[in-house]
């Protein structure tokens, strides 16, 4: 309840930067289905001309269940603003993503944006990164990939769902949660993890949000500004 009340609190807070003829990018996972569901409010109230581009089939169905217009990344050159969770938030600002693996198509919206919202639960907030790394790959490159990530120190584990079957991607790869114990230089590793040939997207995202919101408790959140 305390989650539920923080993250509608600091969503509508983020909607303020919301403006009529905006293109807006819609992460995946639970912070961005609170966002969208205020979102769909603020359009009806506003009369707004806002279309939503979805990270993946999960935001989607919700944003279509509320109304929101939908186009695809490649309808346009550029996003206003995008609006995504996070798994974890470092020190410097860098965030992990992919839990819920959408993080390719999440990294597009990222690159297209001309500005980044990441909203989040204090529990998500480290010095340094220290939960798995999931990493998007080609299947064919399941074996290379694997012993390359061994190579920097890590453990790949193929990310699976319930009674052993792999998890696919919305792009029909599959993703390694990826284990590197404490992260202190999360810049270097991502970017020697997206050389690995066969890999689609590491969930360490190089660019940072330009505002990152907190969720406390009790309904209360913190607004991080770059
Ligand atoms: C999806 O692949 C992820 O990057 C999500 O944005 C991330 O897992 C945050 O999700 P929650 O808001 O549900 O914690």
């Amino acid at each position: 309840m305390s989650y539920d009340s923080a993250m509608a609190a600091l969503s509508n807070d983020a909607l303020k930067f919301v403006k009529n003829n905006f293109v807006l990018g819609l992460g995946s996972g639970r912070a961005a289905t609170t966002l969208v569901k205020s979102l769909a409010f603020l359009i009806k109230k506003k009369n707004y001309n806002v279309v939503g581009i979805p990270t993946s089939l999960q935001i989607k169905l919700i944003a279509q269940e509320q109304g929101i217009p939908i186009i695809e990344p490649d309808q346009v050159n550029q996003i206003d603003i995008v609006f995504d969770g996070a798994d974890q938030i470092d020190s410097q600002r860098f965030v992990i993503k992919g839990g819920g693996g959408a993080l390719l198509r999440e990294n597009i919206l990222f690159s297209m944006a001309k500005k980044i919202i990441v909203m989040a639960d204090k529990t998500k907030f480290v010095k340094n990164f220290s939960r798995t790394v999931p990493v998007e790959i080609h299947p064919l490159a399941r074996n290379s990939v694997s012993k390359s990530i061994n190579k920097f120190g890590g453990k790949a584990r193929l990310r699976s769902l319930e009674r052993g079957y792999p998890f696919f991607t919305e792009n029909g790869n599959i993703i390694f949660d990826c284990d590197f114990g404490i992260i202190k230089n999360p810049k270097v590793l991502t970017q020697k993890i997206k050389q690995i040939p066969g890999v689609m997207e590491s969930g360490i995202f190089l660019r940072k949000p330009d505002i990152i919101y907190k969720a406390k408790n009790s309904g209360k959140f913190e607004k991080i500004l770059k």
